[in-house]
């Protein structure tokens, strides 16, 4: 598996790939069992399978929620070793922003809405961000999952704005066998906090109305930030103390 933290050396050996097609998981580590199913995915489906670990400053509204972002590069670098991922992008901040963030893709509509609405310039950091993810890896295959689904939407409608020549994947949300999300900020959850996350997912299933879900999830003690259909989904942010849950099902 070869690693790349100087893009200048990942755009050379980038260059030297002859057999395709190429797959891409851009992530940003703390790796877990669902950045694992995007993973498999893409090594099934493409002769080279390239992953990027990029912990995005622009996209973190809440500067405590970016320095407690877990990270474990050691553990996620064995991860992928395991299985059998070709190559890993692991920039910094200043290789991925050269200019500094002064050029960046923004999203006037759909990304004011759902989380936009409570995450401001959310939404511009994680196009951005992608964007050159996706220009640096030159990927015939980009996978993303499901349990992002206004960023997939996003992510989507802005590789076919741009005429961006990759086909985005779209993968399911793997669960816990309780139902809760899996995330790598269910980490920040005490045992306590862990039990009642599972509810989110409850809820959302087997409420007949938006609103009903969210009456739930108040009396539960969750802090809701929305809870709204849209497109034949049901999509839920809500505060648990101070770890923020998403999630979505089809309705
Ligand atoms: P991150 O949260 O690390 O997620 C990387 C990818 O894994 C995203 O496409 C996300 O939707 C997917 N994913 C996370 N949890 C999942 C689960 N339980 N089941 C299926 N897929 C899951 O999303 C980001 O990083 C960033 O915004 C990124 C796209 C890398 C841009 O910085």
């Amino acid at each position: 598996m070869k690693i790349f933290t100087s893009i200048a050396e990942w755009q050379t050996w980038r260059a030297n790939i002859k057999t395709g097609p190429v797959g891409f998981v851009p992530t940003m580590g703390a790796l877990h069992k669902g950045h694992i199913s995007l993973i498999e995915a893409s090594l099934e489906a493409n002769a080279i399978t390239v992953v990027s670990i990029f912990v995005n400053p622009r996209q973190f509204d809440d500067k405590q929620d970016f320095e407690a972002y877990p990270s474990n590069f050691q553990a996620d670098l064995a991860v992928l070793e395991q299985a059998g991922v070709d190559a890993v992008l692991m920039p910094d901040a200043t290789q991925i922003y050269p200019d500094n963030y002064r050029f960046k893709v923004t999203e006037s509509e759909f990304s004011q809405q759902l989380c936009g609405a409570h995450r401001p310039g959310h939404f511009d950091g994680v196009l951005t961000v992608v964007m050159r993810l996706l220009n640096l890896v030159k990927a015939d295959n980009a996978y993303f999952g499901e349990k992002d689904y206004q960023q997939l939407q996003l992510i989507r409608d802005m590789t076919t704005a741009f005429f961006m020549p990759v086909n985005i994947v779209g993968c399911a949300t793997v669960r816990e066998p309780d139902g809760l999300a899996m995330s790598s900020r269910n980490q920040h959850l005490d045992n306590r906090k862990r039990a009642q996350a599972a509810k989110l997912y409850t809820a959302l299933k087997h409420s007949r109305s938006a609103n009903e879900a969210r009456q739930t999830l108040l009396a539960q003690g969750f802090e809701v930030d929305y809870v709204e259909d849209i497109a034949g989904r049901r999509l839920v942010a809500a505060q648990l103390g101070s770890t923020r849950l998403i999630d979505n099902v089809e309705i």
